[in-house]
């Protein structure tokens, strides 16, 4: 399928509380925090710090993506969540999120970089996100058995990123 039409825009502090509802009604948002409040307090503490940006398509959020400029062994790109809502899902929306995650690994702060890696932990129970990743050039580096939830293993993996 095409990828509708979209941009890519940094979020606002009023666009917090939509976004905590979006990943709360999934999967994803349930497993990992235990209230909608908690979900929206964390986003709202790592606003300002970390970057937070929104897919937009006619006016709707389609999807998010939050990650941290030095959150991998202070050095590398970081990437907490990429989320796109599900009737978007399976046209394209998630790639270009993940590439943009990537260029600005690439240009961080506007400043081209030849190279970088990127790094992010996905569950081991999330099948599809782990096919997305490996799908997108991601390998795993390693597994941290119960690193949020107790019986649940996350795979951490990496890309190297070239800038062509
Ligand atoms: C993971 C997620 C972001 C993928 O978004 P998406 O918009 O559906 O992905 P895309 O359409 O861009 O797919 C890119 C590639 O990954 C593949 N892919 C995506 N989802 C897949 C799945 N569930 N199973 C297998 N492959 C998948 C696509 O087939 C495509 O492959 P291609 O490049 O060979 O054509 C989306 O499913 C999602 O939001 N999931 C819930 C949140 C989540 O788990 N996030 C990741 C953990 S933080």
């Amino acid at each position: 399928m095409k990828t509708p039409a979209f941009t890519i825009e940094p979020a606002q502090r009023g666009d917090l509380r939509e976004t905590a509802e979006m990943l709360f009604d999934s999967e994803l948002g349930r497993k990992y925090y235990p209230t909608l409040q908690t979900l929206e307090e964390t986003l709202t503490a790592a606003f300002g710090t970390d970057l937070m940006y929104l897919l937009k398509c006619g006016g709707e959020t389609a999807g998010f993506i939050w990650f941290q400029k030095n959150g991998a062994f202070y050095l590398y790109p970081y990437l907490h969540i990429v989320f796109v809502r599900e009737a978007y899902r399976k046209t394209g929306c998630g790639k270009r999120l993940l590439e943009f995650f990537e260029q600005y690994a690439l240009n961080p702060d506007g400043i081209r970089k030849l190279r970088s890696k990127v790094f992010l932990v996905v569950g081991d129970w999330n099948t599809g996100a782990r096919k997305f990743y490996e799908r997108s050039g991601y390998t795993e580096v390693g597994l941290l058995p119960g690193l949020f939830r107790k019986k649940v293993d996350e795979h951490l993996m990496m890309k190297e990123c070239v800038n062509l």
